[in-house]
């Protein structure tokens, strides 16, 4: 039966892509051409592809080079489908400020569910269009005391946990590295802390 056209882009018209579905369902031809792409991710697929071997999920929203942005009904789902599963999150954050129509970053950090198994990756290079700095910085849910024992022991580089000066222990997750230091002690640690 010949196909209802139902496009996408009303005022633009009708793309490549819905005129080759439709002439492949007119003529009962395998439609290999591809769909009109809207760059969501396909939730079910994700949780079809999860498996005990799972350790770690990659994010990138904003999406370099699609644009996408993930949405609150994204991390709904995002949610439920690791509700049991042991699967950790690095979240690629880079282009947090280059997002519009009043959409909301959703980044993973508001979602208390979802940070405290996530790594978060910014950059300073894209925040401050200082592209080619290389610099940025990680967010996780750590806490600060606990972070900055595990890389003295494991990476060999001690830091001071600045919970420590609060009378509370208030945590911000921020431990400080002193700066006054010999070059060759700041190239030593520097050289240790990239290789985590
Ligand atoms: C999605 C994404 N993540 C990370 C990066 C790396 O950013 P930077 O070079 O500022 O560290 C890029 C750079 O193009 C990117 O597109």
């Amino acid at each position: 039966m010949p196909m209802e056209i139902d496009s996408k882009l009303p005022e633009v018209g009708v793309t490549i892509f819905t005129v080759m579905s439709k002439l492949a369902n007119d003529h009962g031809a395998i439609n290999l051409s591809q769909g009109f792409p809207d760059y969501k991710i396909d939730w079910n697929a994700v949780k079809d592809h999860l498996s005990p071997k799972t350790r770690l999920m990659i994010l990138n929203s904003p999406h370099n080079p699609s644009g996408s942005v993930l949405l609150e009904d994204d991390m709904q789902a995002l949610k439920h489908i690791l509700n049991s599963a042991d699967v950790l999150i690095l979240s690629d954050e880079v282009y947090e400020h280059i997002i519009f129509d009043d959409v909301i970053h959703e980044s993973i950090s508001r979602h208390p569910e979802l940070a405290s198994r996530s790594f978060v990756v910014s950059s300073f290079g894209k925040t401050y269009h200082t592209t080619g700095w290389k610099i940025g910085y990680c967010l996780s849910d750590e806490p600060d005391v606990a972070f900055s024992r595990r890389i003295t022991i494991d990476h060999g580089v001690a830091s001071i946990p600045v919970s420590a000066f609060y009378h509370d222990h208030t945590d911000h997750r921020v431990v400080r590295f002193c700066f006054a230091k010999k070059n060759e002690t700041l190239e030593r640690a520097a050289e240790k802390l990239c290789r985590i």
